[in-house]
C-alpha cells in the first residue's frame, strides 16, 4: 500500500478509536429504552446472544476486510472483486446521510450542555424543546422548509468546524488523538454521573423497572430483533466504519483480541448507561408520583425532555446536566468523526487527493447540506425519518449484502479467517464462518423484511406520504443507485488500487 495513507501508531490507538466510534448516542439514550421496552432484565439474554453470535463475529469480519485489503470500504470491496465496489460506496453514502443528521443531535447536546448552567429550558422542558428550541412543526405537516432556527444553526456550524479541523489532522493525531482524550474523560464523567444518580431518592425504583425480568418477552420475536438491531447499531458494524479503521492498523496485528476488547467495552458502557439513566428516571417517577413506565419516554425525548426535567428537580441538578450533556457531546463527537472518516478515506483512495484536500472536499459540502436542511423548523422531522430509514434499511441492508457477498463463492471467508488467525490472540474456528455466513444473514434478512412490511403498511410517524416517499424511500433507493454511479467513475492514476502487496 502507498505510504500516504494514514496509520494508527499502535494497538491502543486503534482500540481507543474503535471504542470512540462504538460508544455513542446509541449507548446513552438508545440502549436504556430499548432494553426497558423489550423485557427489561430478560432483554439481557437475547442481547448477550446477539453480541456473541452476530455482533462480534461481524465486527471481526469488518476488521478483516479492511485489514486484509488495506483500504477504505470502496477500495477494499474493489480489491475483493471488480463488481463488488458498489457495496463499498453504498456504505460510504449511508455515512453521508448519517453524518449530516448526526451533527444536529450533537449541536443540540452542545447547546443543552450550556443550558444546564442556567436551566434555560424553564419549568416545562417538553414545551421548551418543541416550541422554543427546535420550533418543530407537527409531524403531519412535515415538509422541507428553510425557516432557520439560529440557536441551533450556530452550534451546528461549530460542530462541523470541530469535525473538519479534527479530521484534517489525520488518522493518528486527529482520530486516535480525539478518542484518547475524550473516551477516558467520558468514562470518568459518566461514572460520576451514575454515582450521583444512584444517590437520588427513588433510584432503586428505576433500577427495579429496568432489571425486573419479563420472561415472556423471550418468546416474542420482536424482542430478539430489537436485541440484534441494538447490537448492530451499537457496534457500528456493516457500514464501512470498522473496515476503514482496520485499514489503518499495521500488519500482523492482533485483531481478534482487539475486537473482543472493543465489543465488551462497548456493552459494559451500555449497561452502565442503563443503570445511570434508569436511576435518574426512578427519581423523576418518584418526584412526580408516577410509575417509571410513564416517565420512560423513548428516544430523543429521553435526553432532551426527561433529563432537563430531572435536572430541574434533583439536588445537584446542574452537575447532573453538565455531566450528562457533556457525555453526549464527547461520545457523539468521536462517533461523528468515524462516520465522516469513512467518506474521506474513500475519496482519498479513489481520487488520489491528499488528507487535507479530501477532508475539505468531503467536509465542506456535508456541512453545507447539513446546515441548510437541519437547523430549521422541519429539521426534527427530517432527522426522524432519515434516521429510521437509513438505520433500518440502509445499515441492515448493507450489512446483509456484504455478509452474503463475502460468503458467496466460499473463498473470501476462509481467506479472511486465516488472515485474522495469523496474528490473532483469539483463534476463530469454522463456527465463525457459520455465524457470519448463515446466522447473521438470517437475522438481518428477517429484520429487513419485517421492517419493510411495517413501513409499507403504516407509513412513518404520521408524516405525509410525500415526505416519507422522498426522504425515506427515495433516499434509501437513491443511495443504492448513486453507489453504482460512483463505482463506475475511474480510479485516479495516483490511487493505490493495484499496489496491494500480497502476503
Ligand atoms: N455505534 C454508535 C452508538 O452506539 C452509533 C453510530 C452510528 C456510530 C453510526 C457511528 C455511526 O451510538
Ligand atoms: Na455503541
Amino acid at each position: 500500500a502507498s505510504a500516504s495513507r494514514g496509520a494508527f501508531s499502535g494497538r491502543t490507538a486503534f482500540i481507543m478509536a474503535a471504542i470512540g466510534s462504538a460508544v455513542g448516542l446509541g449507548n446513552i439514550w438508545r440502549f436504556p429504552y430499548v432494553a426497558y421496552s423489550n423485557g427489561g432484565g430478560a432483554f439481557i439474554l437475547p442481547y448477550v446472544i446477539a453480541l456473541v453470535c452476530a455482533g462480534i463475529p461481524l465486527l471481526l469480519l469488518d476488521y478483516a476486510v479492511g485489514h486484509r485489503w488495506r483500504g477504505s470500504a470502496p477500495l477494499s470491496f474493489r480489491r475483493l472483486h471488480r463488481l463488488t465496489e458498489p457495496i463499498g460506496w453504498w456504505q460510504v453514502l449511508i455515512c453521508v446521510v448519517i453524518g449530516v443528521y448526526y451533527a444536529l443531535i450533537l449541536a443540540w447536546a452542545l447547546r443543552y450542555f450550556l443550558f444546564s448552567f442556567t436551566k434555560a429550558w424553564g419549568d416545562d422542558p417538553g414545551t421548551f424543546f418543541m416550541e422554543s428550541f427546535t420550533r418543530a412543526v407537527p409531524a403531519d405537516q412535515a415538509s422541507i422548509g428553510f425557516d432557520f432556527v439560529p440557536g441551533i444553526a450556530i452550534p451546528l456550524l461549530l460542530v462541523w468546524l470541530a469535525v473538519i479541523g479534527c479530521l484534517a489532522l489525520g488518522v493518528q493525531k486527529g482520530i486516535a488523538g480525539s478518542s484518547l482524550l475524550f473516551i477516558p474523560l467520558l468514562v470518568v464523567m459518566f461514572v460520576v454521573l451514575v454515582v450521583v444518580a444512584l444517590t437520588l431518592p427513588g433510584a432503586t425504583k428505576g433500577l427495579d423497572a429496568l432489571f425486573t425480568p419479563d420472561w415472556s418477552a423471550l418468546t416474542n420475536s420482536s424482542v430478539w430483533v430489537a436485541a440484534f438491531g441494538q447490537i448492530f447499531f451499537s457496534l457500528s458494524v456493516g457500514f464501512g466504519i470498522m473496515v476503514t479503521y482496520a485499514s489503518y492498523v499495521k500488519k500482523n496485528a492482533d485483531l481478534t483480541g482487539s475486537g473482543l476488547v472493543v465489543g465488551f467495552a462497548n456493552s459494559s458502557f451500555e449497561l452502565l448507561c442503563g443503570i445511570g439513566v434508569f436511576a435518574a428516571l426512578g427519581f423523576m417517577a418518584q418526584a412526580a408520583d408516577k410509575p417509571v413506565s410513564e416517565v420512560a419516554s423513548s428516544g430523543i425525548g429521553l435526553a432532551f425532555i426527561a433529563f432537563p426535567t430531572i435536572i430541574n428537580q434533583a439536588p445537584m441538578g446542574t452537575l447532573i446536566g453538565v455531566l450528562f450533556f457533556g457525555s453526549l457531546v464527547f461520545a457523539g463527537f468521536t462517533s461523528m468523526i468515524s462516520i465522516v472518516e469513512v467518506i474521506i478515506a474513500a475519496v482519498e483512495d479513489k481520487f488520489g487527493t491528499g488528507r487535507v484536500a479530501s477532508t475539505l472536499l468531503v467536509g465542506i459540502p456535508m456541512a453545507l447540506v447539513s446546515a441548510l436542511l437541519f437547523p430549521t423548523t422541519t429539521g426534527l422531522n427530517l432527522l426522524d425519518v432519515t434516521d429510521a430509514f437509513v438505520n433500518n434499511f440502509g445499515i441492515v441492508g448493507a450489512a446483509l449484502v456484504s455478509a452474503l457477498t463475502l460468503t458467496a463463492g466460499f473463498t473470501a471467508l476462509p481467506t479472511l479467517r486465516r488472515h485474522l488467525n495469523k496474528a490473532g490472540s483469539f483463534k476463530l474456528g469454522r463456527g465463525w464462518q457459520l455465524l457470519v455466513g448463515a446466522v447473521a444473514p438470517v437475522v438481518l434478512g428477517y429484520t429487513l423484511i419485517g421492517e419493510i412490511q411495517t413501513r409499507l403498511e403504516k407509513g412513518y410517524g404520521g408524516m405525509p406520504s410525500s415526505f416519507v416517499g422522498v426522504w425515506g424511500w427515495g433516499m434509501t433507493v437513491g443511495l443504492v443507485l448513486l453507489a453504482v454511479v460512483f463505482s463506475l467513475a475511474p480510479w485516479s492514476e495516483k490511487s493505490n488500487l493495484h499496489t496491494l502487496d500480497s502476503d
